[in-house]
């Protein structure tokens, strides 16, 4: 059977790919400390569970409209307005099965052959492979550990060209745990004014900060860039509800409506009941989320002092999303045996058999040096893994 070539140019998605093994592993007995998911180990809130409960009794179990329930499209307009000043309209709000389904609709409404889409690296595995679907080109802006991912007038001007159409910003990222401040918004902003880009702006991790920084918006910085912007948000990550599949997108009603007729055609609307749940969610503030922060925050500095002492590694402090992004370029020069470290795809499958610890390699995020780790898990399962870690690179020789 000759299969579609777009089918081709992807890759299945490498974090649940490791996860998989890591829960394959741990249901044969192994004692697998799985570092690779992505996603908060924290219970879905109950007041969240009990609107689930409630939507079901109820019978909310039909189809909604495709693309969203109006009390749930109310709650994200309030949620805009009350916490970042952005005023939408109902008709400009598309709610989908998981920001990654949003960003998918994005794509193929948005997408031509041709098209390029610029993609600040290291980058999260979907934005590329998503642009590759849908026949358009990914363009990698490399950015710099040393300079904090910075991304800068001079890289996007580099990479500009006259096929450029979107660019994507992910504040806090997933991996890197990097934010971008208001200047380098600005500078985003001004570039995507100029060059007529659309902005995505994907803000998942967006209550997911530490040491008091605050969360900006690209769209907030005038109304001449809301008016191109996407903002791409869900529940998953803020209220640890990815298992129930709601993102949203909020920008310019002519994509949203494309998106939304799109969404008509392949899923249809996301679960009536989850989206009951989002509505608690989102009406429940941010007494969740900010508990939650508290204990990632600790984890953060556990994880990251941790892993600076370990030979061979270095580790920035992450400022936002809850991964820890250590550069292991250092142990490129040294074997296990006869088998050369030399990757972080070496790394990982060194630390998966030997540690029975689960890091995802960073070559699917851009990144030849680095491994990612989520510290979304106990601070008793860190200091094991760490623990495994540290004495599995010093049995490694050079
Ligand atoms: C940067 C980023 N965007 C979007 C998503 C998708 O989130 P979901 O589809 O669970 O809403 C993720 C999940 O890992 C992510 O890390």
């Amino acid at each position: 059977m000759k299969l579609a070539a777009r089918a081709g140019r992807i890759l299945p998605s490498p974090t649940l790919g490791i996860t998989a093994t890591a829960k394959a592993m741990a249901a044969q007995g192994l004692d697998v400390i799985d570092f690779a998911s992505g996603e908060p180990d924290f219970d879905t809130p109950e007041p969240v569970k009990a609107a689930a409960e409630a939507a079901i009794r109820a019978g909310f179990t039909k189809y909604t409209a495709s693309s969203g329930i109006d009390e749930l499209k109310s709650a994200i307009v309030d949620k805009f307005q009350t916490e970042q000043g952005l005023q939408y309209e109902k008709s400009q709000v598309l709610v989908s099965c998981g920001a990654k389904h949003t960003l998918y609709n994005l794509a193929q409404a948005l997408f031509d052959a041709g098209d390029e889409v610029l993609i600040p690296s290291p980058f999260w595995v979907s934005y590329r492979d998503q642009v590759l679907l849908n026949d358009a080109t990914p363009v990698l802006v490399e950015t710099s550990e040393d300079s904090g991912y910075a991304v800068t007038r001079a890289l996007l001007e580099a990479h500009l060209t006259s096929r450029s159409k979107a660019i994507i910003v992910n504040s806090p990222s997933n991996p890197t745990g990097a934010t971008y401040d208001r200047a380098t918004l600005e500078v985003i902003a001004d570039i995507a004014l100029r060059h007529d880009l659309v902005v995505i702006s994907d803000e998942i991790y967006e209550k997911i900060l530490y040491d008091g920084a605050q969360h900006i918006s690209i769209a907030t910085l005038s109304p001449e860039i809301a008016a191109r912007t996407v903002v791409v948000n869900g529940v998953s990550k803020a209220y640890a509800m990815t298992g129930w599949r709601i993102g949203y997108a909020a920008g310019p009603k002519p994509l949203i409506t494309a998106m939304a007729d799109i969404q008509s055609q392949s899923t249809s609307n996301p679960t009536s009941i989850s989206q009951k749940a989002a509505v608690a969610a989102l009406r429940g503030g941010d007494v969740f989320p900010r508990q939650m922060v508290v204990e990632f925050d600790r984890r953060r500095r556990l994880m990251v002092e941790r892993l600076n002492k370990m030979p061979g590694v270095s580790c920035r402090m992450p400022a936002g999303a809850f991964y820890a992004f250590p550069n292991i370029a250092g142990l490129f020069q040294r074997r296990h045996g006869q088998t050369p470290i030399d990757t972080p795809a070496a790394v990982a499958t060194y630390l998966l058999k030997d540690a029975q610890i689960a890091v995802v390699p960073g070559e699917p995020f851009g990144s030849a040096s680095h491994i990612r780790l989520s510290y979304a898990t106990g601070m008793e399962a860190i200091a094991r893994g760490m623990d495994r870690m540290e004495a599995a690179l010093k049995k490694l020789t050079s």
